[in-house]
């Protein structure tokens, strides 16, 4: 049986940790058994590549070598943990996988999208999620309830342009998959945001 794979995505401060944690509060308090990773890392690799990655001194790196790095980081997490799970019929959570590619290198980076689902679909060999929750906030205001941008993060210190690209990525991968991204409100409180997860994926038969 091939268990349920559920990947949630969003721009920087958007709340996806929160929403995430409380998520599993309610799973735990179900007794809902389920598999938490997140990207880029999960893996003892792919945490390495994540250093090096998010580390704020890296400034030469090239966006395509960024790219690469996500994708090795991405296809080692998917073999190590998600691939044998989902075979063994588990719910797993990811916090981000290829749509934040697609979004920050493909569309915000200005890689191309065919470039990016080009390394992806090496790394992955259309290995997608069943469902992907978009947690959708404009950067602006996610920023702001943040209370401003960590600046020993390399990715948040990209600046308000690019996050605001990465946002109409986003939403235009959400218009391209329909089937596949949930998209949710997260302008409001916490509390209403995690009941629209809930309901969502109550209405998708994920809980
Ligand atoms: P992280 O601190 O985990 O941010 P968040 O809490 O917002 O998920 O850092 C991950 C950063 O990496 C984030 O800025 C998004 C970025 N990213 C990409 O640019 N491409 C990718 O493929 C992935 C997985 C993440």
């Amino acid at each position: 049986m091939k268990g349920k794979f559920i990947t949630f995505e969003g721009c920087e401060g958007v709340g996806k940790s929160r929403q995430i944690h409380l998520l599993e509060e309610y799973l735990k308090k179900n007794g809902i058994k389920y598999f938490l990773t997140r990207e880029p890392g999960g893996t003892c690799v792919s945490e390495q590549i994540r250093n090096v990655i998010l580390d704020g001194k890296n400034v030469e790196m090239t966006d395509e070598c960024e790219a690469l790095l996500y994708a090795a980081a991405r296809v080692q997490l998917l073999k190590e943990e998600i691939a044998p799970r989902l075979a063994r019929g588990e719910l797993v959570l990811c916090d981000r996988y290829v749509d934040s590619s697609l979004a920050y290198q493909g569309y915000a980076r200005g890689l191309g999208v065919d470039f990016v689902e080009k390394i992806n679909d090496y790394a992955i060999k259309n290995f997608m999620p069943d469902y992907t929750l978009f947690l959708n906030l404009p950067p602006e205001q996610a920023f702001k309830r943040k209370g401003g941008v960590d600046k020993t993060d390399r990715l948040e210190l990209s600046g308000i342009e690019f996050h605001d690209k990465v946002y109409n990525g986003y939403l235009s991968l959400a218009q391209k998959y329909q089937n596949r991204f949930i998209v949710i409100d997260a302008s409001g409180e916490k509390e209403q945001t995690h009941a629209k997860i809930i309901c969502a994926l109550k209405e998708k038969g994920v809980l």
